[in-house]
């Protein structure tokens, strides 16, 4: 599918600009108790953008509408936010949300190789969805897992030192509904509306599962440990060179 056609199919598939009152009166509660999470009632947006993705799995013009509304904000500054933060689709897409990491590290140690080779097996490009609407593949940036590369995300879930292989199967397995397991987190994955319901704030009590931090990332703690290395205590740093505040 290319870009061209799926934004007609968008288009076609979103004539009306508001939720309909059904939809309205059951995720007014959830918006009122984000909202009154935060000091300022504006403060609560990303979160609603979050919520409204949950429902229809994109932020529509509709669902932008619905913020605007609880928050008294115009649909502009609506629209300025939620088209600035990649998290939020602007279009439909599909069940799983595969991301390649392409940014340096990944790049170089196989992340590019790693989205041509997913480009080419499922027959989409970037921002696209399989015919069978189960995933979008996207590039993103640095997910912070460095010490993991390459790595790919599904619906912000890590799965890591991915290759070529292993990510092919991994799309495979999610196309075929078989059982898919992240390398670091829960030992299942939710879908891409469940996730943006967690984003907007409703926990689903699966934080907590599975190992958060593997011996990569605690290779340094582990180091500094065994050699009896500390941090620097701050109130007691040596003086600043001449110079050094203007070079900073
Ligand atoms: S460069 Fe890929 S996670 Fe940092």
């Amino acid at each position: 599918m290319n870009e061209h056609e799926n934004t007609e199919t968008t288009e076609a598939a979103e004539p009306r600009e508001a939720f309909p009152a059904e939809v309205t009166a059951r995720l007014e509660p959830d918006a009122k108790e984000i909202i009154g999470r935060y000091p300022r009632q504006r403060s609560a947006l990303l979160p609603l953008l979050h919520l409204v993705q949950a429902e229809e799995g994109h932020v529509s013009k509709a669902g932008m509408r619905f913020c605007a509304d609880q928050l008294d904000l115009t649909l502009a500054e609506v629209n300025a936010v939620a088209t600035f933060y990649t998290m939020y689709r602007r279009r439909p897409g599909g069940d799983y949300q595969v991301g390649v990491c392409t940014n340096t590290l990944c790049a170089v140690m196989g992340g590019d190789e790693i989205f041509q080779s997913l480009k080419d097996h499922l027959e989409v490009g970037n921002s696209e969805t399989t015919g069978d609407g189960k995933v979008t593949l996207e590039h993103v940036e640095c997910n912070a897992a460095c010490d993991f590369a390459p790595v790919v995300m599904v619906n912000w879930e890590f799965f890591d030192n991915q290759t070529p292989e292993t990510a092919r199967k991994l799309v495979d397995d999610l196309r075929l509904g078989n059982d898919v397991a992240p390398t670091r987190g829960p030992a299942s994955l939710c879908t891409w509306k469940q996730a943006s319901r967690v984003l907007a704030g409703f926990d689903d009590g699966r934080a907590g599962e599975g190992v958060q931090a593997a011996e990569p990332s605690l290779a340094g703690l582990r180091l500094a440990r065994e050699r009896g290395w500390s941090a620097p205590d701050p109130n007691d740093l040596p003086p600043r060179e001449q110079g050094e505040e203007d070079a900073k």
